[in-house]
């Protein structure tokens, strides 16, 4: 048998939690691949090994155990299996941030033997679907370090006088050995207004947080994300290395991405610079999930991907903008050439409001 189709049953047997098949299947793999891969064979044996002695086989490779809520006896954070995470696509400012800190990052041990330390604590903010988690666990795969997240959002309103407590044993865990510790929905910690969360809780865990973060080591990365850096507080802000803002994609970041998303698949697509204008103020999540359902029409129905994503998009807009009804229709016509009728019926709107646009 191939080896692709033991991990073919492979996965299928781990996701059914049927561990007798995932044992046999993987003492197979073990064979098969052992002369040419030795390692991997090691680090797969190794994993058998611990399960079959009733430890966690995430142990194997150095993850110890998790840090949990003493009374519920529940995880606190997720690790996640490391994995090579594709470098986001930014605008070219971001980029250039980006790759200043991988250069500091690399020469992290001449830095920290002149007193100096690397950027290690790093607040990210803006718009959903922009890339924060991403960006984080880009960087948890860049610099080889664990990736661990905790939603502070959660965390406050499912630990509430214990989220302070909580929240220390979560930055001791990460401080330990090297590892990318993720904060999201970090605005959690500031008081809202019309909010119920105890505000005394609040305060300590912003403390936690301050005198943690003074202390970071440079072996780990804090990153703190949020879509609302408006309702944290100076003193926070300060206490980071670095804050960096994710705007909306730019053209060229835009271009990229749809690029990538058609990459695998051979049809015949033209118009992306197109499409990739008319995305104008669309978050990256967002163009990625426009070429999934293009890719998906494409594939079974054969049609176009100029005229779906066109028309996907013109979904998206509707009604929103008058700017973007006027650009649609003028395009409809230019490259496409659909009548008034089409035109009104994707954008919901009259063949008289059609005709005015196109005046
Ligand atoms: N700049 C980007 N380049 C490539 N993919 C992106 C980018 N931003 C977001 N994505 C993808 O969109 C989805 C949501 O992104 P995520 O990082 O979770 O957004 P955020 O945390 O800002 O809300 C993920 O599948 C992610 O890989
Ligand atoms: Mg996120």
């Amino acid at each position: 048998m191939r080896i692709e189709k033991y991990i073919a049953s492979l996965v299928r047997a781990s996701l059914d939690n049927d561990m007798r098949s995932v044992r046999a299947l993987s003492t197979k793999i073990i064979r098969r691949i052992k002369d040419e891969n030795p390692d991997i064979a090691y680090e797969i044996s190794e994993a058998l090994n611990y399960n079959a002695s009733g430890i966690s086989a995430s142990r194997s490779i150095g993850y110890g155990f998790l840090p949990q809520d003493n009374d519920s006896r529940i995880d606190l954070i997720r690790l996640e299996e490391p994995s090579e995470i594709i470098r986001p696509f930014f605008n070219e400012k971001l980029n250039e941030i980006i790759n200043d800190i991988e250069i500091e990052r690399n020469h992290i041990n001449k830095l920290v033997s002149m007193g100096l330390k690397p950027t290690s604590s790093i607040l990210i903010f803006g718009e959903p679907g922009v890339g924060k988690t991403h960006l984080a666990k880009y960087f948890s795969s860049l610099f080889k370090l664990k990736f661990a997240s905790l939603d502070m959002s959660s965390a406050v309103s499912s630990y509430l006088g214990k989220t302070g407590q909580n929240l220390k044993k979560v930055i001791d865990f990460a401080k330990e050995e090297p590892t990318l510790l993720l904060l999201d929905e970090f605005d959690a910690i500031a008081k809202k207004r019309d909010d119920t969360t105890d505000l005394g809780e609040l305060k300590r865990v912003v403390n936690v947080l301050l005198k943690e973060l003074e202390e970071w080591p440079a072996h780990s990365i804090l990153v703190a994300a949020t879509n609302h850096p408006e309702l944290l507080d100076k003193a926070i802000w300060r206490r980071f290395d670095m804050a960096i803002n994710i705007p909306l994609p730019d053209y060229d970041a835009r271009l990229e991405i749809i690029e990538n998303e058609f990459k695998d698949i051979v049809i015949d697509f033209k118009k992306k610079e197109l499409v990739a204008k008319l995305l104008k103020d669309v978050s990256a999540a967002e163009i990625i999930k426009l070429c999934e359902k293009t890719k998906k029409q494409v594939i079974i129905y054969d049609k176009s991907p100029e005229k779906v994503i066109f028309i996907e998009l013109a979904n998206m807009n509707q009604g929103k903008n008058i700017e973007f009804n006027k650009m649609f229709c003028r395009i409809a016509r230019e490259e496409f050439s659909m009548t008034y009728r089409e035109m009104a019926n994707i954008l919901g709107k009259s063949v008289s409001a059609i005709q005015n646009y196109l005046k």
